[in-house]
């Protein structure tokens, strides 16, 4: 998109459930500091959709990314086990998000200095597809649990064009498949198969290797540099990002972006976080992080720049923290202390 595009822009924010509120609200304020451009309409999902409207993801909140192909989320608590479908899953597959962008670089020194890895995962297919069902055993109506997971060529093709096309456009030098085609010889072994295919578009320019899951999660620990790009089937990318958000200080510090060919959503790579909602403790960072991908991606990237100057700033030089940091600060401490770097 282009840096002259009309301004305000249009823009769909979802608050979300349990922190989201809390850490969007925090974003809002750092946003206008900063004079972003974007005009919100806002709406609800998750467990507050169903409070406000009767459904996890409303059609008025469907209406509203449908007309601004815009928006800011924050996390959407799902119940484990039975209860509804993820309202998450169920937003990119309404607009056909593919991508998922998850990148992770130092900001706050600790266990460990340097990183700078991006993660592009498949954001749906593989076992998301969630095609589950039980069948009778014995006297148990639930005795066996089945799982039909999917990859399409077309679509492994399509994220690997993603990761690599990224990649030239980034400087990025070397793209890492991750799967498990020695046992899930079909799902994840069309994934790989893919990637090795697209890549020869790319010799020269990016390079391409692959780790089996569990080895690459071991190697993320013990020699994380190794690393440029991973590109990964949606359930290994899910547990690889939040390993990533580990190596760089937590989940706390780990924006993403959903992004398809007619729509983009930004959100944290957190979730509702119940067990400090509504203390006034989150780390907001995630979602200004997510909001500065969104900056980015409609041209203004010089504002998120600026963001994330002043947020390392805040956190280094001021050493105004959260708690999951080793501060002390509250939510809205830190928010005041970002924006007076802003200002
Ligand atoms: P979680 O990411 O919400 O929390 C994991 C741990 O990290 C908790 O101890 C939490 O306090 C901490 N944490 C997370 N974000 C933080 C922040 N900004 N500041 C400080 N500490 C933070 O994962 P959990 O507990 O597994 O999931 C809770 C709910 O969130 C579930 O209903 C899950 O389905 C949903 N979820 C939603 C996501 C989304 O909307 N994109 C992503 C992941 C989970
Ligand atoms: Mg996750």
């Amino acid at each position: 998109m282009s840096a002259h595009r009309a301004f305000p822009i249009p823009a769909t924010l979802i608050p979300g459930d349990g922190i989201g509120p809390e850490v969007t609200a925090a974003t809002l304020k750092v946003l206008d500091a900063l004079g972003a451009p974007f005009a919100w309409d806002i709406q609800h999902a998750g467990m507050t959709g169903i409070e406000r409207c009767g459904d996890a993801l409303p059609q008025t909140t469907l209406a509203s990314i449908r007309n601004t192909h815009l928006a800011l989320k924050g996390p959407l608590t799902t119940p484990i086990g039975g209860g509804f479908r993820s309202a998450n899953v169920r937003l990119r597959e309404a607009f056909a998000l593919y991508a998922n962008l998850r990148p992770v670089h130092t900001i706050v020194p600790g266990r460990y200095e340097n990183i700078d890895i991006v993660l592009v995962r498949e954001n749906l297919g593989g076992l998301y597809v969630a095609h589950e069902h039980y069948i009778p055993l014995g006297d148990d109506p639930h005795g066996v649990a089945v799982l039909t997971g999917m990859n399409t060529r077309e679509g492994c093709r399509r994220i690997a064009r993603y990761a690599f096309d990224y990649a030239v456009r980034n400087g990025r030098k070397k793209i890492t498949v991750v799967h498990k085609a020695n046992v899930l010889k079909a799902l994840t072994g069309i994934f790989l198969e893919t990637a090795h295919e697209v890549a020869r578009d790319y010799e020269g320019k990016v390079a391409i290797d692959d780790r089996i899951v569990d080895a690459c999660a071991m190697q993320l620990v013990l020699n994380p540099w190794q690393f440029d790009m991973l590109l990964c089937t949606n359930l290994f990318g899910d547990i690889l990002s939040d390993e990533l958000a580990g190596l760089v200080g937590g989940l706390g510090l780990a924006p993403g972006a959903n992004l398809g060919a007619d729509a983009a959503i930004f959100e944290a790579v957190h979730g509702s976080a119940p067990d400090i909602a509504g203390r006034g403790i989150a780390n907001p960072v995630s979602q200004m992080l997510a909001a500065g991908l969104m900056l980015e991606h409609v041209g203004a990237g010089e504002l998120a720049r600026q963001l994330e100057r002043a947020i390392r700033q805040t956190l280094n030089d001021d050493n105004v923290r959260t708690p999951d940091l080793g501060g002390h600060a509250s939510t809205a401490t830190f928010t005041d202390a970002l924006v007076a770097r802003l200002g």
